[in-house]
């Protein structure tokens, strides 16, 4: 496996961007060559974004979660890698679109036949990695309350041919009260350097068990 790794990733308050300088810093002192691209509300990010996403051995996608989801910035960046069409035209079939994006929709290319935007996808171990990160509040019930962003995430990653190998989610400050009865207690320093540890730890164990090594077999 190669060493080239993107991370990309939306973040408004600034927590999971936190997250993705770690792990950034974690593959770098790792011999990787890491690119970083944080994804934002508009057309050049989302429509074109500056990156080849297929051209990574490995990937981290990120975000922060509003009401249960990831940000749709990212999750709209990663639609359009997998259909290789403008994400708006998937939204369509959901009624939804990217009210911040003015410029036309382009018209729904026609299916060729027989159909060949769909098939089974069978991921191996020469498939290049991915993993997910995302801050949350979990005021409710903690760490599940990211589990639907960060699987959604991987799907989107999954399809594009990326295999999935984990998760990383941390607390990330929500309100500015203490909020002493939440699933976390107080989180108004969180992601705090615990939590970073935590991130490079979660990086470094991925990088172990991807490496290369002679196997017992051969
Ligand atoms: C309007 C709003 C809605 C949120 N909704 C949720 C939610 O549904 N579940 C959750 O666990 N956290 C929720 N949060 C907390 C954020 O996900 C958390 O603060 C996260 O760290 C923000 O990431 P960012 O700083 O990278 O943008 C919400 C925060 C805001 C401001």
């Amino acid at each position: 496996m190669g060493k080239r790794c993107l991370i990309t990733y939306s973040s408004i308050t600034g927590h999971t961007e936190k997250v993705a300088l770690k792990f950034k810093e974690t593959f770098e002192k790792n011999g990787w060559q890491c690119d970083i691209f944080k994804v934002r509300k508009n057309a050049e990010d989302i429509l074109r974004p500056p990156v080849d996403i297929r051209s990574y051995d490995f990937v981290c996608a990120g975000s922060g979660l509003r009401a249960h989801l990831p940000y749709n910035e990212i999750l709209n960046m990663l639609r359009g890698f997998r259909t290789g069409m403008d994400p708006r035209i998937t939204l369509r079939f959901r009624d939804e679109t990217i009210p911040y994006i003015s410029e036309p929709i382009p018209e729904i290319p026609p299916h060729k036949e027989p159909k060949t935007d769909h098939g089974k996808i069978i991921l191996g171990p020469d498939s290049p990695k991915a993993v997910v990160f995302i801050t949350y509040a979990g005021y409710e019930f903690g760490p599940k309350e990211a589990d639907p962003a960060a699987l959604l995430l991987a799907l989107e990653l999954e399809h594009i041919g990326f295999q999935y190998i984990g998760r990383f989610c941390c607390p990330g400050k929500y309100v500015d009260d203490p909020m002493p009865r939440t699933f976390h207690g107080d989180i108004r320093n969180r992601p705090d350097e615990r939590d970073l540890l935590k991130a490079q730890m979660f990086i470094e164990e991925k990088l172990e068990e991807i490496a290369e090594r002679p196997s017992l077999l051969n």
